[in-house]
C-alpha cells in the first residue's frame, strides 16, 4: 500500500501542536486530517476512513479513550496511538492495556519518535493485509483435506491430465461423492493464479444468477446502486466452478453459451464487452445426456461443457475399498476430536461395507463423526448404523432378491427409517447426507410414503 493511501487523523485542541504532528506526517506522504474536536472526528470516521487515529488523552468533551471505544465499536481495524503529557504516563500505559497500539508523548521531544511508532502502525497493517489476502487465496483453492482415489486410480490420473490444461471439464457424480473437492483440486494443480469461484446455479434465484454472473452497472435495473463485478469477472485467471449446472434456465442456457464460446460478455446495463480467460468446471448429479434428449438442456451447450467428462462412482461401486476408506476417515475425524479408537471389528467393517451409502462420502463422514463424539474409550460404536442394518436384514429375510435389489432395499429402509426417526423431509436429508432433492427423488423412486 503506498503511504498516501494510509491515512491518520489526528486529535488535539492545542491547536499549535496539531498543526506540528500534521506537518511531520504528510512530509512522511501519509495522507492526514487534523481536527481540534473529537466529535468532528467521530462524524467523519465513515467518510475518511482512517487507518490510524492520533488522539489526545485529557481533552474536555470526550476522552481519548471514549474517542477509541466509540470509532472501534464501528471499525475494529483502526489502531490508535495516545497523546500523553509526561505527568500521565500511567494513563497511557492504561490506555495500551485497553487496546492502543502505542502513545507519545507531549511536548514532542524529537519528531524521530513520531515518525517510528506511525510506520510500525503502517508495517503492521499492511502484513495484516497481505496476510488476510493469502489465507482467502490458499483456503480457497486449495481442496481441505487429502483425497482418498483408494478405487477410483483412473480418476486420479484423470484429474491431473486434465489439470494441466485450460480445457472445460464436466463432473458427473450423485450427492457427497467429492465433485466440489475434485474441481478444488483441478483448481489446485493447475497453477491457477486467480480465485476459484463457485457458483451453485441451484441455490442462486433464476433472476438473480445472471447479474451474479456477469455483474451489472450502477442504474442497470432498479435496486443496481453501485456497480457489481459478476463471478465471471472475477474469476480471471481462476476458475469458474457452475455446481449443478443443469438448473441454469434456458434464457441464461443461451447466454452463458455465448460466453463459453468467445469467453466475452457485458455486465448488466453496460455496452463494454469484456474477456474471460477463466477455466470452467461443471458439475451435476444428473443425466444430462437425458436432459438434453429431454430438451430441457441445450444440446450445444452441452457439447460445450463436456469437453472432459469425468465421471465419479458413487461409494457402493468401491465396495472393495470401503474398509480403507474408512480407515482413513476414522483416523482424520478422531485426531479432530482429540480420541484415538482400536481398529474396527470384522462385524462393523462388513456392515459398513454392506451398507448402500447413498449420500456417498459425506454421509459416511456425518455417521463417522457422530459415531465418534458419542463413542467413550478405545471402541468405537456405531449405534445409527447397526439400528439401520438390522431393520435391513429383517426385510431382506422375507424377500432374498439380487445383489441389486439388496442395495436398493437397504437403502430403501434407511431412508425410511430417517424419515420416520427426522420427522421432516429437511431433516431426514441432513441426516443421511444427502440433498433434499436427492432424497425426494429416492422417495419418489422407491414409492416411499
Ligand atoms: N475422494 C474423497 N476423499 C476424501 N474426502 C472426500 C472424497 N470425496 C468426497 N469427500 C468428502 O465428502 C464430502 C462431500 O464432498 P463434496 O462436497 O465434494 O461432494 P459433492 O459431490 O460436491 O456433493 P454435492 O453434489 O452434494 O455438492 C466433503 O466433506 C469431502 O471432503
Ligand atoms: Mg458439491
Amino acid at each position: 500500500m503506498p503511504r498516501e493511501n494510509f491515512k491518520i487523523i489526528v486529535v488535539d485542541d492545542e491547536s499549535s501542536f496539531l498543526l506540528l504532528l500534521t506537518k511531520i506526517l504528510e512530509d512522511e506522504g501519509y495522507t492526514v486530517k487534523g481536527v481540534s474536536d473529537p466529535e468532528v472526528a467521530i462524524e467523519i470516521i465513515d467518510s475518511f476512513s482512517p487507518n490510524l487515529l492520533i488522539t489526545d488523552l485529557k481533552m474536555p468533551k470526550i476522552d481519548g479513550i471514549k474517542l477509541m471505544e466509540a470509532v472501534k465499536s464501528r471499525n475494529a481495524d483502526v489502531d490508535f496511538i495516545m497523546i500523553t503529557a509526561f505527568a500521565t504516563v500511567d494513563t497511557a500505559v492504561s490506555a495500551m492495556k485497553s487496546g492502543a497500539f502505542d502513545y507519545i508523548t507531549k511536548p514532542l521531544k524529537d519528531p524521530e519518535q513520531l515518525r517510528i511508532v506511525v510506520s510500525k502502525v503502517y508495517g503492521k497493517q499492511a502484513l495484516l493485509r497481505e496476510n488476510r489476502f493469502l489465507k482467502s487465496e490458499t483456503t480457497q483453492g486449495m481442496p481441505p483435506i487429502k483425497i482418498i482415489f483408494a478405487g477410483m486410480e483412473d480418476l486420479l490420473a484423470e484429474t491431473r491430465e486434465v489439470a494441466a490444461t485450460d480445457a472445460t471439464v464436466m463432473l458427473y457424480g450423485e450427492t457427497g461423492t467429492g465433485k466440489t473437492l475434485i474441481a478444488k483440486t483441478i483448481h489446485h494443480l493447475s497453477g491457477r493464479t486467480g480465485p476459484f469461484v463457485d457458483i451453485n446455479c441451484a441455490a442462486i434465484p433464476e433472476n438473480l444468477l445472471e447479474s451474479e454472473m456477469f455483474g451489472y452497472e450502477k442504474g442497470a435495473f432498479t435496486g443496481a446502486v453501485s456497480r457489481k463485478i459478476g463471478k465471471f469477472e472475477l474469476a480471471n485467471d481462476g476458475t469458474i466452478f457452475l455446481d449443478e449446472v443443469s438448473e441454469m434456465s434456458p434464457a441464461l442456457q443461451a447466454k452463458f453459451l455465448k460466453a463459453l464460446q468467445d469467453r466475452t460478455f457485458e455486465r448488466l446495463g453496460s455496452l463494454i464487452t469484456l474477456t474471460t480467460n477463466a477455466r470452467i468446471v461443471a458439475a451435476t448429479n444428473r443425466d444430462m445426456k437425458g436432459l438434453v434428449d429431454e430438451k430441457k438442456f441445450r444440446e450445444d451447450l452441452f457439447y460445450r461443457l463436456n469437453v472432459f467428462p469425468i465421471n465419479i462412482p458413487p461409494l457402493r461401486e468401491r465396495k472393495k475399498h470401503i474398509p480403507e476408506i474408512i480407515n482413513y476417515i476414522i483416523k482424520i475425524i478422531s485426531a479432530r476430536h482429540g480420541k484415538e479408537f482400536s481398529p474396527l471389528s470384522g462385524d462393523k467393517i462388513k456392515m459398513l461395507s454392506d451398507y448402500s451409502w447413498p449420500g456417498n462420502i459425506r454421509e459416511l463422514e456425518n455417521i463417522i463423526e457422530r459415531s465418534v463424539i458419542i463413542s467413550r474409550g478405545y471402541e468405537l460404536n456405531l449405534p445409527e448404523l447397526t439400528a439401520m442394518y438390522e431393520k435391513t436384514n429383517e426385510a431382506e429375510d422375507g424377500g432374498g432378491d439380487s445383489c441389486g435389489g439388496d442395495l436398493r432395499s437397504l437403502e430403501k429402509t434407511a431412508i425410511e427409517k430417517a424419515l420416520i426417526k427426522a420427522g421432516t423431509r429437511k431433516k431426514a436429508a441432513e441426516a443421511l447426507g444427502i440433498s433434499l432433492r436427492t432424497l425426494q427423488y429416492k422417495i419418489k423412486e422407491y414409492g416411499i410414503r
